[in-house]
């Protein structure tokens, strides 16, 4: 079966009985989910829904989710670990009020019909685990008992386990959560079926008032099983890129080959939503990909750029041309190709750089202490491995002691980066962090540059904004040109350049208006609002204002607004636009990012 036949076949069945066909949502969560940096399982674009049914768009929804998870990337090169990977999921709200919603009889037996009668699969080669109970919360009767009616299946392969592994919730306050079925084909754990029936308050889980299913089956882990295939990527996804890296080196190492292609499929479909390599957050998350399939390589003796010419052969069976509009097309058809495999390109030169520089200061090293490892990694990004490797073959030996003293050092950092990210996201946003005030500002500086570039009738039309980039929407009727866009790029980083200070002062409402402010001036605002002016300050331009002697000049932004905001535009750094497209009739959304 093919990769598509098995999306085709999924998405069909459950809009059979009843479900709503959506197609994925990046890998980047929006206003969703602003406390995680990808999406991680199909449900979490749809997780409000689960205790507000009336928003979700229907009672039954089945999607193919795009999804990334790091927190098993040392198992990735096994036969089944993804870092990205195809989430197949249906899903129920508002059980058993909203109409068209259904609960853990129809789950379980929509999930044993198509493994057995769309799939075929023989039942010997099934087994399912339910929840037996743990820490306060019961036991899982019911499912148990729903399985045996429905399956069949023999006692001993009906398992009960424990709380770490069938129940599930993503464990953040007021976040649904439930006991867990699965099933298994040749004992390998293909689709999770959860039942949220509980929210999690206080770090207590609470019965909630309504009840809802989430699923979560790993596609390229079927589609292997299905074809009978050793691993992974032994299936069409993999195909291509296999082809090419065998095409490009000669290479006898399996582990490292899919390591190589597990982490540059993950790193296209990262930059396919929009994210670019850089030292924070998502972006991070993609150089350390790429970096790691660098370093790789590396070992298998490729010393020259390969990444982009592997990348140009990924996501083709994901993005059939024919598809676009079709939610089986997860691909990478909506972005420029081009673009992205200049990154990779541009990323890989200069790690290449970093990697020999530092190559050459591990050369001129007397000593190797954990703390000179961890600073040639956490300053050049050399992985430990290569260090030790290159030491050892200069004749240094690199003891025990000293790798203690290094994952003394990692774990020190780590503590560090934890609490500054909790810190970040206190509260559910990302508020007041360091990145979001400076993108806060950049949010300022764009309006302005969009207004000077498309003409004063441009305004805000709403903005959410994180620490790893800035959305905005605002009024215009047609897509920007590549020239509309570069010149607000332009004109913003000019105004980086200039290094201008931000001021902000309270004033009244009458005049915040007399200043020029931009702002909604209806009834939310108090008495008092707060001016922020970046240019000449707002007193000059009140006085001006005032005194009317001379042409009023404004200053380049001035806006109504909460802040916070840096001190100097020079803080900034990099301004560049990632993303220009419809976000609503008549309205434009911008992503950018400072790099
Ligand atoms: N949300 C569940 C999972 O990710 C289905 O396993």
């Amino acid at each position: 079966m093919t990769s598509q036949e098995l999306r085709n076949k999924f998405l069909n069945f459950f809009e059979q009985r009843g479900h709503k066909i959506m197609p994925s949502f990046s890998l980047v969560p929006d206003e969703t989910d602003p406390s995680v940096l990808f999406t991680t399982a199909g449900m979490h674009p749809f997780k409000r829904y689960y205790a507000k049914p009336d928003l979700a768009p229907a009672p039954a929804i089945v999607t193919i989710q795009k999804c990334i998870r790091t927190g098993d990337i040392e198992e990735v090169g096994d036969a089944t670990h993804l870092t990205f990977f195809e989430m197949l999921g249906n899903f129920s709200f508002g059980y058993p009020k909203k109409e068209g919603s259904y609960f853990k009889k129809e789950a379980i037996a929509y999930a044993w019909e198509f493994l057995t009668k769309e799939l075929n699969i023989e039942i010997s080669r099934l087994s399912a685990t339910y929840f037996k109970g743990e820490g306060g919360i019961p036991e899982d009767k019911e499912s148990y008992d729903i399985i045996r009616n429905i399956t069949k299946l023999p006692e001993g392969k009906i398992v009960g386990t424990g709380k770490s592994e069938t129940f599930w919730s993503l464990g953040t306050e007021n976040s649904p959560g439930g006991p867990t079925v699965e099933f298994y084909i040749d004992n390998i754990e293909i689709w999770n079926l959860v039942f949220n029936e509980y929210i999690l308050r206080n770090e207590k889980y609470e019965p909630s008032e309504y009840k809802g299913v989430d699923t979560g089956m790993g596609f390229e882990r079927l589609l292997a099983v299905l074809n009978q295939a050793e691993n992974v990527y032994h299936t069409d996804i993999f195909e291509e890129s296999h082809r090419k890296l065998h095409q490009l080196f000669k290479t006898e190492n399996p582990v490292a080959e899919r390591i190589i292609l597990d982490h540059l499929r993950a790193a296209v479909f990262i930059m396919a939503d929009g994210v670019r390599p850089s030292n924070k957050g998502a972006g991070y998350v993609l150089r350390r990909l790429i970096r790691r399939a660098i370093v790789k390589a590396k070992t298998l003796g490729i010393e020259e750029n390969f990444c982009a010419r592997v990348a140009t052969t990924i996501g083709h069976s994901e993005a059939d041309p024919n598809r676009l509009q079709n939610p089986t097309n997860v691909g990478i058809l909506r972005y420029s190709q081009d673009d992205v495999f200049n990154e990779f390109e541009k990323e890989e030169t200069k790690f290449r750089k970093t990697l020999a520089q530092g190559l050459r200061i591990i050369k001129s090293q007397k000593e190797f202490s954990g703390k000179v490892l961890f600073d040639l990694y956490q300053t050049y990004g050399i992985p430990v491995e290569i260090t030790i490797e290159e030491a050892e073959r200069l004749g240094n030996d690199i003891s025990n002691e000293t790798m203690k003293q290094f994952n003394n050092e990692l774990l020190a950092h780590q503590e560090l980066s934890r609490t500054a990210s909790a810190g970040m996201f206190k509260g559910g946003l990302a508020d007041a962090g360091e990145e979001t005030t400076r993108l806060h500002t950049a949010a300022h500086l764009m309006l302005a540059a969009l207004r000077q570039v498309l003409g004063e009738e441009v305004t805000q039309k709403g903005s959410n904004i994180t620490a790893e980039r800035l959305r905005f929407d605002f009024n215009y009727p047609e897509k920007l040109t590549s020239e509309q866009i570069k010149s607000v790029e332009d004109i913003v980083n000019e105004k980086i350049k200039e290094d201008l200070p931000v001021t902000m002062e309270e004033m009244g409402i009458d005049d915040a208006k007399k200043s020029g402010a931009m702002g909604v001036f209806d009834d939310r605002y108090g008495d008092k609002v707060k001016v922020y002016t970046i240019g000449r300050t707002h007193s000059t331009l009140l006085r001006q204002a005032q005194d009317r002697s001379g042409p009023i000049e404004k200053p380049f932004s001035i806006e109504i607004c909460g802040g916070p905001h840096v001190k100097r535009t020079g803080e900034l750094g990099r301004f560049k636009i990632i993303k220009e497209e419809s976000s609503s009739a008549g309205v434009r959304r911008i992503k950018a990012i400072l790099e």
